[in-house]
This record gives structure tokens, C-alpha cells and sequence, in this order.
């Protein structure tokens, strides 16, 4: 800066004139390009397959949540996994001093900056094309082996050209397989398959001191367990082995009605437990939602319209049942009567009934279709407030008296899912952070925000919601666990994480020690590890 200082000495006597003002402002902004391009110049060094960008990134200050905008000071785009490795590595080797941090960034679909890099370098997963994706059908289980920047819809296009599928899913296609696999991958499969997380043969990572290392159950299991679930904690997913089973060429999608939540949670919890049931069980609350239901059926299939006017919704709550089962063209009449033998044992409101058929890619891909309807009216990029919650079946009742019945007076700034999965079907080493019981209940508040609002609709209101939901799971002492959690706080880390805070921190002590991994969660501080 003496540079600076000099000059501004020089000039001290000068009148302050405009255009004295504007020689000084050029400096400064001279000065600070210069201080801040010392990082980036360091950075150039590193001999990469793809590029780093130093300019036009904004992108990478932006997510799906939209409440969050950090820019990083680079973006690497990656061409093969020696050019993350050295990335990492060159970073590693600055040693502590240093500030800058690297950030993975698979479809930037998180909620509260959890993929940005303030002033570091976010990687961008998806121009990680290698290896090309690869299947493995020969004896043994059917697996795909791909980047860990792919797209998950790209991963069903291309199975289904096998006859094969992935089998555990998310309700949203369009993020990658490193982004899902870093959190878990809960979706109305998860019942039976688990979620995405059990559903890995092996990974590669790229470590937070730039090693390259292959992980399975049997191989560096540790590692494996740790990046399952893992926040990217650990290391960068480059690639993965993924799970296939055969694929069914149609769906059929159910919804039903019910007025009484325990009838309904009797009834999925049923259905999860039964050894013959559906393929994907999920659900979703309805608050106060006048004439919601024709709404929701005719975006559905608008060819039903007539039928679901018959039902009137207002003022109540109510809880829809979804339900698919996947089938060939060639076993209808089996399915239908699987079907209704099913639906005989439940006990919905007879009269909302809905079912409609789909082919499996239609019914995986249904929440894009939603997607592409809400960007043509502006409605995709606004703040997305989420609350997830992981709810034990034995506080269930007690959570939804007060939620549904109390703090929330209707359900209009986006779907509220509630289901219940088995944690026997989750791989125990993970990760994941899951409460104490076998049987819970994932609660997904999905809000979007009106970014012109102050009011209902708006941003701190139903961030207020989300706090008054967090504060009763407190005091009611739920052991209710936030799945994409984010706190501010080391402490409230700690306590999110329980008695596995200790595993998790040794973890991030052995394959990051510098804390350079995924700085957008806020777990530990750049070359301040506090053990
Ligand atoms: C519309 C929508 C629907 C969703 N539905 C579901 C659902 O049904 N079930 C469910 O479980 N989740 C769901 N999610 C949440 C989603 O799984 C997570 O937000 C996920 O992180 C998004 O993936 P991404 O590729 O966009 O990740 P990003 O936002 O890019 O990254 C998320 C985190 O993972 C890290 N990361 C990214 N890539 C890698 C990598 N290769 N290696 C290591 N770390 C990496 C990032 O640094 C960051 O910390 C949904 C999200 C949206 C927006
Ligand atoms: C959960 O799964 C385990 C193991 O498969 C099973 O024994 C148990 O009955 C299941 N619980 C419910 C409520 O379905
Ligand atoms: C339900 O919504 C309507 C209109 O949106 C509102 O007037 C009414 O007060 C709400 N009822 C309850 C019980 O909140
Ligand atoms: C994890 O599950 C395996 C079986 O899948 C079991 O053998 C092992 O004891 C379990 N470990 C823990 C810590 O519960």
C-alpha cells in the first residue's frame, strides 16, 4: 500500500477538485486490484486440463435458497480430477495463513449458500465429464459409474437405455450426484431402498490435502463413511458407483384424502411396513386451502377437473397420500388388482380418490414440469426459506397438533411433505444425522418468498414460521434433527451432531485439517480447528 500512501501524499496540497477526486478513486481501485490478484496470479500457476475464471462469476454467488451471495475469488472449471486435485493441493500448500477456502459446486441447489466460497475458489462440478458415464452389467449387481458432477436426470436418461434404473431418488432430478450424496437423497423410495447415501458401491474423492482416494465399504471405509452424508466435509466426490435395479416403463400415480392425521399416519406407516406394497410412498398437508384440491389435480391431469370439483377442501386441513407403482405395459391387469387390493386397506375419504398414469421418466421428472411452469411466470428464482425436518414417529402426533394445527394457518407459500421412512433401510455408516428412533418422519417445509412482500408471503415472515416450528421442537424436546441443516454457530453444530460430533470432527481433523472444504456450511473456521 505504500505505493498508494506515496501518491496520496504527493497530491495532499492539491485542491480537491473533481477530477483530483476521480486520479484518486483510479488509484485505489488500482491498489485493490493489485492486493487481491495476488491470489488469483497464484492460482494461474497451477497447470490445469480445463480453466479458471477470474471474472463473470456471479453465478457462483447464487443458489436456489437466493438469501445467501458470496463471491468467490476464482471458479475452476474442471476437466479431470487431477485438476481438482491440484487445486486443492496448491491451497493446502499456502498452509494456514491463508484464507482461501474451495467450495464444490455441484447444481448450486442449496438454500443457504452451503456451495459459495467467499473470496476462494468454487469448483464447478458439472464440467466434470470423466469418467464418461459407465455401466457395469456383467455378474454381480448392475452399477453406473459417473462423475460426481452429473446430473441425476442424465443418469435415468442414460439407464433406461439398459432397461436399468437407479433406485433411490430425490423429488428433483436436476442436481448432482455429489451435491444429493453430501446430504442423503430422501425421496418416496427411500422406504425401501433407503436413501442415496446406502445406495453407493464405491467413491473417488479428492481430500482437503489434495489426495486422490478410492473409498468403498471395504476400502478406506472410513473415509467412505465419512463423505456419505458428509456436507463435504471430507473431500470432493469426483466420481461414484451407483446402485442400478431393472426399470418399469409406467407409473401409476395415486393421490388420496384423508381429514385425520392419524389415519393417515396409520396408513403410511402400514404401507411402508408391508412387505407387498407401493414403490414410493410420500405425503403432503394442506392448510386452509380453498379449492386447493382442484388445483392441485388439474395440474396434475386436467382431464380430471370435473371429478375433483366434487370435493370441497375449505377451511380445513387435510393430508394427501401419495402413492406410485411402477409397472410394464404387459402386467396392467396384475397391477390394477395389486392396486386395488392395496387402496382396500387404507381408509381415506372414499370420494378423493385420484389416479392417473404416467411413464417413469414423467413421474421422476414431475417436479421440472412444475419447474419450467413457475420460471415462465418468474416464480423459480425468488427466496426459497426451507425448513426440512427429521421427526421420531413417537412425537409425530404432538409435532403435527401444534404445526398444522397452531402455528400454521395455511400451507399457500408452498407444499408441506410429510413421511415416514425406516432407518433400518439406512446404511449405519454414514454421516447423516438422524434422530433416535427406527421409524421417522421427513417434514419438509418447501415455502417460496415474495421478494416484493412484507407480508404473509414475504421473506421474514416465513423465516419467523421456520423459527417458531425450531423453537417448539426445542422446548417440546422433540429430538427433531434438521436434514439441510444450517447453523451459524460452531456450537449449534455440535449439538446437531450429538454424541457424533467427536467421529466428525476427528474426520475433518484427518482429511481436511485446515478447514478448507466447504466453507458455506459455517462448521469450522479456515486453519482454526478447534479440538
Ligand atoms: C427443487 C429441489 C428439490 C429437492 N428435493 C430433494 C429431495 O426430494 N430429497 C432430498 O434429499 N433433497 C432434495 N433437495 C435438496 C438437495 O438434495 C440438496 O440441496 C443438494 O445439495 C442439491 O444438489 P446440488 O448439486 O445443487 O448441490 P450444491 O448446492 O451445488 O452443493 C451442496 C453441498 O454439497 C457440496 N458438494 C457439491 N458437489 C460436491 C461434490 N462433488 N463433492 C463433495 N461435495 C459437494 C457443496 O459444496 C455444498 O456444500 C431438493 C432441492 C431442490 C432445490
Ligand atoms: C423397520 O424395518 C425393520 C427391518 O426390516 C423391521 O423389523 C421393522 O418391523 C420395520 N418397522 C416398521 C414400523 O415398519
Ligand atoms: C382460511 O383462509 C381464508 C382465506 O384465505 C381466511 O379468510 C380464513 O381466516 C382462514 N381460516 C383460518 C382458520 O385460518
Ligand atoms: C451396522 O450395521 C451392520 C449390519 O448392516 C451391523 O453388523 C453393525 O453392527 C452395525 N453397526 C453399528 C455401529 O450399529
Amino acid at each position: 500500500m505504500s505505493f498508494l500512501s506515496v501518491n496520496i501524499f504527493l497530491h495532499i496540497n492539491l485542491l480537491f477538485t473533481r477530477s483530483f477526486m476521480i486520479m484518486l478513486l483510479s488509484f485505489i481501485a488500482i491498489q485493490l486490484n493489485l492486493c487481491f490478484s495476488n491470489i488469483p496470479s497464484s492460482l494461474t500457476t497451477i497447470n490445469v486440463n480445463g480453466h479458471f475464471s477470474f471474472t463473470n462469476n456471479e453465478f457462483a454467488a447464487k443458489d436456489y435458497g437466493n438469501q445467501y451471495q458470496f463471491l468467490p475469488l476464482a471458479v475452476l472449471h474442471p476437466k479431470s480430477v487431477s485438476d481438482i486435485a491440484k487445486t486443492v493441493r496448491h491451497v493446502w500448500e499456502l498452509g494456514p495463513s491463508s484464507e482461501l477456502t474451495v467450495a464444490a459446486r455441484g447444481h448450486g441447489h442449496s438454500i443457504q449458500g452451503q456451495a459459495q466460497a467467499h473470496h476462494g475458489v468454487v469448483i464447478n462440478m458439472e464440467s466434470l465429464k470423466s469418467p464418461k458415464m459407465h455401466f457395469h452389467l456383467g455378474d454381480g449387481l448392475p452399477f453406473v459409474d459417473v462423475s460426481g458432477g452429473e446430473l441425476w436426470i442424465n443418469i435415468l436418461h442414460e439407464s433406461l437405455k439398459y432397461g436399468l434404473t437407479p433406485k433411490s431418488w430425490t423429488d428433483y432430478l436436476h442436481l448432482s450426484v455429489g451435491g444429493t450424496l453430501s446430504n442423503a437423497g430422501i425421496s418416496g423410495q427411500a422406504f425401501r431402498h433407503g436413501p442415496q447415501i446406502s445406495n453407493v458401491h464405491q467413491l473417488e474423492v479428492v481430500t482437503g490435502k489434495g489426495e486422490v482416494v478410492t473409498c468403498s465399504e471395504q476400502q478406506n471405509a472410513d473415509l467412505f463413511s465419512g463423505v456419505l452424508g458428509g456436507l463435504g466435509q471430507y473431500g470432493i466426490i469426483t466420481r461414484a458407483k451407483i446402485s442400478l435395479e431393472p426399470a418399469s416403463q409406467m407409473v401409476k400415480w395415486i393421490r388420496v384424502v384423508y381429514s385425520d392425521f392419524s389415519t393417515f399416519t396409520r396408513d403410511q406407516e402400514h404401507l411402508i411396513s408391508s412387505e407387498n406394497t407401493f414403490d414410493y410412498i410420500e405425503g403432503l398437508v394442506l392448510v386452509n386451502r380453498t379449492g386447493v384440491l382442484n388445483n392441485w389435480r388439474s395440474s396434475f391431469n386436467p382431464k380430471y377437473d370435473e371429478q375433483a370439483s366434487r370435493f370441497r377442501s375449505e377451511g380445513r386441513t387435510l393430508f394427501c397420500l401419495e402413492l406410485a407403482k411402477y409397472f410394464n405395459p404387459d402386467n396392467i391387469v396384475e397391477t390394477n388388482e395389486e392396486i386395488e387390493s392395496l387402496l382396500s386397506e387404507l381408509k381415506y375419504i372414499p370420494s378423493t380418490l385420484f389416479m392417473t398414469q404416467v411413464t417413469y421418466v414423467e413421474f421422476l421428472d414431475r417436479v421440472h414440469t412444475a419447474e419450467i411452469k413457475l420460471q415462465e411466470k418468474g416464480l423459480w428464482d425468488v427466496p426459497h426459506p426451507w425448513l426440512n425436518l427429521l421427526v421420531p414417529r413417537s412425537k409425530i402426533h404432538k409435532f403435527a397438533d401444534e404445526v398444522f394445527g397452531n402455528i400454521l394457518v395455511d400451507t399457500s407459500n408452498g407444499p408441506v411433505l410429510v413421511y415416514p421412512v425406516n432407518k433400518s433401510k439406512w446404511s449405519n455408516m454414514t454421516s447423516a444425522v438422524l434422530p433416535e428412533e427406527d421409524i421417522f418422519y421427513l417434514v419438509a417445509f418447501l415455502s417460496q418468498a415474495n421478494p416484493l412482500s412484507t407480508g404473509k408471503d414475504g421473506l421474514e415472515h416465513i423465516l419467523s414460521l421456520n423459527k417458531r416450528i425450531l423453537d417448539f421442537c426445542e422446548e417440546a424436546q422433540l429430538g427433531v434433527k434438521q436434514y439441510l441443516a444450517h447453523y451459524a454457530t460452531q456450537d449449534e453444530w455440535r449439538a446437531h451432531f450429538g454424541q457424533r460430533w467427536e467421529t466428525f470432527q476427528r474426520r475433518k481433523m484427518a482429511y481436511d485439517p485446515l478447514a478448507i472444504l466447504a466453507p458455506g456450511h459455517r462448521i469450522f473456521q479456515k486453519g482454526v480447528l478447534d479440538l
